[in-house]
C-alpha cells in the first residue's frame, strides 16, 4: 500500500477503503465554456486519470466510478459515440500502463450491447488485472443497480434450479452481482450539485456515506477529495448500533 501523505486531509485518522464517485457535470462544464458537451467528457476523463492516482497514492484500495448508466442511452447519438470512443482511448491506454502501475481495473455493468472493439478491452483489462493485488479502480459501464440486482436474482435462480447455489442470504447474493469479492463503498461522492444516486449502486450503498458537492466533475482536484475524506472522518457511522 502507497504511504499515506501527511500534507493532505488524507494524512490523518482513518481512510475509507473503497470511495464510489458519481462522475457528473461534464455538460454543464462544457455549457459555461461555451464547449460542446464531449469537450466536458474529455475534460472529465482527464480527471479521472488524475483522480484515481491520486486515491491510488494516499492508500484506498478501490475506487469506483460511474461513468455510463443503463438510462445514459437515451442522450442523443453522437453524445453517446463521443463517450464510448473516450472510453475506448482510455481502456486502450490502461491496458498499456496498468501493467507497469500496478492498477487492476474492472468495468461494472452488462457489456453485451457495447461495441465489439470496448467488449475485447474489457476483457484484456480483466485478463491483466488478475496478475495482481493492490489499488482496483471500478469503472461502471452500462451499469444501472437495478440492473444489477435483477440480473443477480435471475442468475441466482438459474444456479438454484441446476442444484449449484444453496440458501439465499445477502451474503450468498452479494456474490452474484457485478460487484462481488468487492467490499460495499465506505464513502459515495457525487460532484455536481445533485443530491440524488441515479441508480448508483443500489445494493452496495445501503450503509454508504454520502458527500454531495457542487463542484462540477471537470473541475474535481485532489483537494475535493481530501475534503470529502475529512467529512467522512466526522461522521459517526452506526450501522444500526448505538454511539460507542
Ligand atoms: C456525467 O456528466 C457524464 C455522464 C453521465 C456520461 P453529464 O453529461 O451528466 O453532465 P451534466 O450533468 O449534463 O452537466
Ligand atoms: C448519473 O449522471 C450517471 C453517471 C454519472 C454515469 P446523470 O447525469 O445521468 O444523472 P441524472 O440524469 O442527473 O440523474
Ligand atoms: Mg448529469
Amino acid at each position: 500500500m502507497a504511504p499515506f501523505k501527511t500534507d493532505s486531509a488524507a494524512g490523518e485518522g482513518k481512510l475509507p477503503r473503497h470511495i464510489a464517485i458519481i462522475l457528473d457535470g461534464n455538460g454543464r462544464w462544457a455549457r459555461k465554456r461555451a464547449l460542446p458537451r464531449t469537450a466536458g467528457h474529455a475534460a472529465g476523463a482527464e480527471t479521472f486519470r488524475r483522480i484515481a492516482t491520486y486515491c491510488r497514492d494516499i492508500g484506498i484500495d478501490y475506487l469506483t466510478v460511474y461513468a455510463f448508466s443503463t438510462e445514459n442511452w437515451k442522450r442523443p447519438r453522437e453524445e453517446v459515440d463521443a463517450i464510448m470512443g473516450l472510453l475506448g482511448k482510455y481502456l486502450r491506454e490502461a491496458v498499456d500502463t496498468m501493467e507497469r502501475d500496478h492498477i487492476r481495473l474492472k468495468i461494472l455493468g452488462d457489456p453485451s450491447i457495447l461495441p465489439e472493439s470496448l467488449r475485447g478491452l474489457i476483457d484484456e483489462t480483466a485478463d491483466i488485472s488478475t496478475h495482481y493485488s493492490g489499488f482496483q479502480a471500478n469503472v461502471c459501464l452500462n451499469y444501472g443497480g437495478r440492473d444489477e440486482i435483477v440480473r443477480a436474482a435471475m442468475r441466482y435462480a438459474e444456479d438454484y434450479k441446476a442444484g449449484r447455489a444453496g440458501a439465499l442470504t445477502e451474503e450468498s447474493f452479494s456474490g452474484y452481482m457485478f460487484s462481488a469479492g468487492i467490499p460495499d463503498p465506505d464513502l459515495i461522492i457525487r460532484p455536481g450539485g445533485e443530491m440524488r444516486l441515479s441508480n448508483f449502486l443500489m445494493w452496495e450503498s445501503a450503509y454508504s456515506e454520502l458527500v454531495f458537492t457542487d463542484v462540477l466533475w471537470p473541475d474535481f482536484t485532489s483537494a475535493d477529495i481530501d475534503a470529502a475524506i475529512e467529512e467522512y472522518r466526522r461522521r459517526d457511522r452506526r450501522f444500526g448500533g448505538i454511539k460507542k
